[in-house]
């Protein structure tokens, strides 16, 4: 099929390079340039493993193209619009400027028959909306929404083998919608990929409550590791132990500094704000709580920094394994990692992070920390090691081996990665959270 993705960010360059890879013949449209010049010439613009393979052979193919001018996805069938949808700068909610001019720029491109199939992440409602704002000014096309969850890090393998496909579609569709996603989609719908045929405002709640769980979860287990801090439990044999229930399930269960990225903080915030706007803030209140409890682990790290030595960071040299939200992205977008790190340089701290692929990115937000690219480099006389986003390269160092480089043995896991007993045996002073 002829398709053209707008917006190509973290799910868009991802959706329109798998969409080609499926064999669609594929337009990719941004309004940054670098961007589009970078994803032109065959390199992602982000890291995301997996992605620079099917972007170079997709573009040397010929069906996957990329523009800065919304009128070359004019005579694509299907429209994916994969536009960013931030947290607003003054309030909670989402900020949906970028879908709705997204949704403008298309309307004088749209050929008949053509269907416009939503991606964002979007208040419950905007379909809705959109749809009669098409009907008005392009009755021609029409609309589908159809979230994405798909993870950074895995979002190759997630857009090519998707656990499910959720397609909200309009009232009055005929089943057209769903037999051109069907399309789209073939080879998943092939392999057996459950597929959910909606409404509008299904498909928006099933993104808004698939985020909201999974953050509910991650704050539930912290919760759990803040009492288990104070009563000398450990949180993670706890949740080995609660999690053998099928119906709790031991993923997303680790005790951290918590969650993070462009997604979940932002989502939880917005749905909160639409469940407020619709009158019932109340139903969702919770993930205020949630919110809080999340952010609060920020905080708790760094006061085990404070208390491992002894009462104040001024000018000791801490050095923050991790920078992104999570290991196998350079996303650090509300990177729990990256704001521990500011929160110890504020406190007077000599703080060097490191981190395999987010430093360039940390380092555009946040200039005025120190960075280095090389873990040894950030290791070379630090007073007490933190890590905060668990790479597998920092889950497998080797403490004899660190210990050589650090000036003091003191770590803090902040994801609880590493095995307290190894550290400990080879001299380090060792704390997790909810750890005894
Ligand atoms: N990143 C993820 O893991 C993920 C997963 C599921 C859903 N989502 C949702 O997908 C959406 C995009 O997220 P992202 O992480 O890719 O964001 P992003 O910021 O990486 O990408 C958004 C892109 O849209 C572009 N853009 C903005 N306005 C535009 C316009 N009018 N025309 C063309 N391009 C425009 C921006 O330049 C940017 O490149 C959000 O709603 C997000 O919540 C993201």
């Amino acid at each position: 099929m002829r398709i053209s993705v707008i917006g190509c960010g973290y799910l868009g360059a991802v959706h329109a390079s798998a969409m080609a890879e499926l064999g669609h013949d594929v337009i990719g449209i941004d309004v940054d340039a670098r961007k589009i010049a970078a994803l032109q010439a065959g390199r992602p613009p982000f890291y995301e493993p997996g992605l620079p393979e099917i972007l170079k052979s997709a573009t040397a193919s010929g069906r996957l193209r990329f523009s800065t001018d919304i009128a070359d996805a004019a005579g694509a069938e299907v429209h994916f619009v994969a536009v960013g949808t931030p947290q607003a700068a003054d309030t909670s909610a989402a900020d949906i400027s970028y879908v709705d001019a997204a949704f403008r720029g298309l309307l004088p491109h749209l050929a008949e028959g053509s269907l416009i199939v939503g991606k964002s992440t979007v208040p419950v409602g905007t379909a809705a909306r959109l749809a009669a704002l098409l009907a008005a000014a392009a009755p021609q096309a029409s609309l589908a929404w159809n979230p994405e969850f798909l993870r950074e890090g895995f979002a190759v393998k997630d857009t090519l083998e998707p656990d499910r496909l959720v397609y909200g579609v309009s009232a009055d569709d005929d089943g057209r919608a769903a037999s051109v996603l069907d399309h789209v989609y073939r080879a998943a719908i092939e392999a057996g990929t459950p597929r959910i045929v909606t409404d509008y405002a299904t498909s928006e709640l099933v993104k808004a409550a698939a985020n909201a769980f999974l953050a509910t979860k991650i704050s539930f287990i912290n919760a759990m590791s803040e009492i288990a801090d104070v009563t000398g439990a450990d949180v993670t044999a706890l949740a080995d132990a609660i999690g053998h229930d099928v119906r709790i399930g031991r993923r997303f269960l680790n005790a951290g500094v918590g969650f993070g990225g462009g997604c979940l903080p932002k989502d939880i915030r917005a749905f909160t704000a639409r469940a407020e706007e619709l009158g019932r803030g109340d139903a969702v209140a919770f993930l205020k709580e949630v919110d809080t409890i999340n952010l609060r682990q920020r905080q708790r790290v760094v006061d085990l920094a404070v208390a491992a030595l002894g009462g104040s960071v001024h000018r000791k040299k801490i050095a923050v394994l991790g920078v992104t939200f999570k290991p196998e992205s350079d996303d650090v977008r509300d990177s729990p990692a990256l704001d521990v790190a500011v929160l110890l340089k504020g406190l007077g701290a000599d703080v060097v992070a490191t981190d395999p692929q987010g430093v360039e990115n940390a380092r555009e937000r946040h200039p005025q920390l120190e960075y280095a690219t090389a873990a040894r480099d950030a290791l070379a006389g630090a007073e007490l090691v933190v890590l905060v986003t668990e790479w597998r390269e920092y889950r497998s160092l080797d403490p004899a081996d660190v210990g050589r480089l650090v000036a003091s043995r003191r770590i803090i896991d902040g994801r609880n990665v590493l095995d307290p007993s190894v550290w400990r045996a080879a001299g380090w002073e060792y704390r997790g959270l909810g750890r005894p």
